[in-house]
């Protein structure tokens, strides 16, 4: 019911478009256009299909997404915040067009006020650490969001997952940081993306973009606009071109078990590491 009235309101070429609904007892349905491409988990990070291979596809991916999150976050009233951004959220068309999916959790964000205390809801390794420390809940939680997701389009590697050769487990995050302290961001761009050497600029400039939008203080995390703005300059001398704001340390919440949360369902058992969790018995509060 919260994903019909979120989306029967809106419209926009990187959300997805939900053609109709039906409510009759225990059977619920949502019917959405149909999505020649699955979604951007399957194609990015377990099968790595030959699909996204270029940079331009990733690029495009990363953009529409951006714009989507834009959007919601700063076109429409009330705001909406997603608060579940992560790959096998993002469908894709026939012509490699993103759309965001799954409104399941999404919440109105009126004008008025700052933030919102909620249960936290959410998928481990997008998880703003001050939503999950204290469920409190901007619009910049689904920045974050955006930036680990960032992190994995342009790397082609999952934002937590069990490194076999060391033989633990990874956080994305943490590695781009360190790599970006020792300059040397441009390793995390996806070795299949490295045909060209203009594309490499280009991606590691939406690394550093990734990076602000995982700042752990979410007032240094840019809009969705802004974001989008930063990746999609030609030049470094474009409105906003390029990222000229300092990089400070991401957030991350490397010990899960200092997170208040309790499990509700794993997504299946292939992505443990991903943890869709909430709270137990937390009230909602405005
Ligand atoms: C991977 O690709 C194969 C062949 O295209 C398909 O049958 C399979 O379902 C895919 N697996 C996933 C996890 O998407
Ligand atoms: C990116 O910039 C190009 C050229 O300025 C523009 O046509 C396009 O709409 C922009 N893309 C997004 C997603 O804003």
């Amino acid at each position: 019911m919260s994903e019909l009235a979120t989306l029967s309101h809106i419209t926009h070429d990187n959300l997805v478009h939900l053609i109709g609904g039906c409510v009759d007892g225990p059977r619920r349905m949502l019917v959405y256009e149909y999505m020649d491409n699955g979604n951007l988990a399957q194609n990015l990070l377990d099968n790595k299909t030959t699909l996204l291979s270029s940079w331009e596809v990733r690029k495009g991916i990363a953009l529409g997404i951006a714009a989507g999150l834009a959007y919601l976050h700063e076109e429409i009233h009330p705001r909406i915040v997603h608060r579940d951004i992560k790959p096998t959220n993002i469908l894709l068309d026939l012509d490699l067009r993103p759309k965001i999916s799954d409104f399941g959790l999404s919440k109105f964000f009126p004008d008025d006020i700052t933030h919102i205390t909620t249960r936290v809801a959410g998928t481990l390794g997008y998880l703003a650490p001050e939503y999950a420390i204290s469920g409190h809940l901007t619009r910049k939680l689904d920045v974050y969001s955006f930036g680990a997701l960032l992190l994995e389009i342009v790397s082609g590697k999952k934002v937590v997952d069990f490194d076999q050769t060391l033989g633990e487990q990874y956080f994305l995050v943490e590695r781009a940081w360190k790599l970006y302290k020792s300059d040397r961001l441009v390793q995390l761009v996806d070795p299949v993306l490295m045909k060209d050497d203009g594309n490499v600029e280009e991606a590691e400039r939406f690394l550093r973009v990734a990076l602000l939008c995982l700042q752990q203080k979410s007032i240094l995390r840019p809009t969705m606009s802004a974001a989008l703005k930063m990746m999609n300059a030609t030049t470094a001398s474009d409105e906003g071109g390029g990222v000229v704001v300092e990089i400070m340390e991401p957030g991350l919440i490397g010990d899960f078990m200092a997170v208040k949360i309790g499990r509700r369902q794993q997504d299946n058992k292939q992505q443990s590491s991903t943890t869709t969790t909430t709270t137990e018995g937390a009230a909602s509060v405005l």
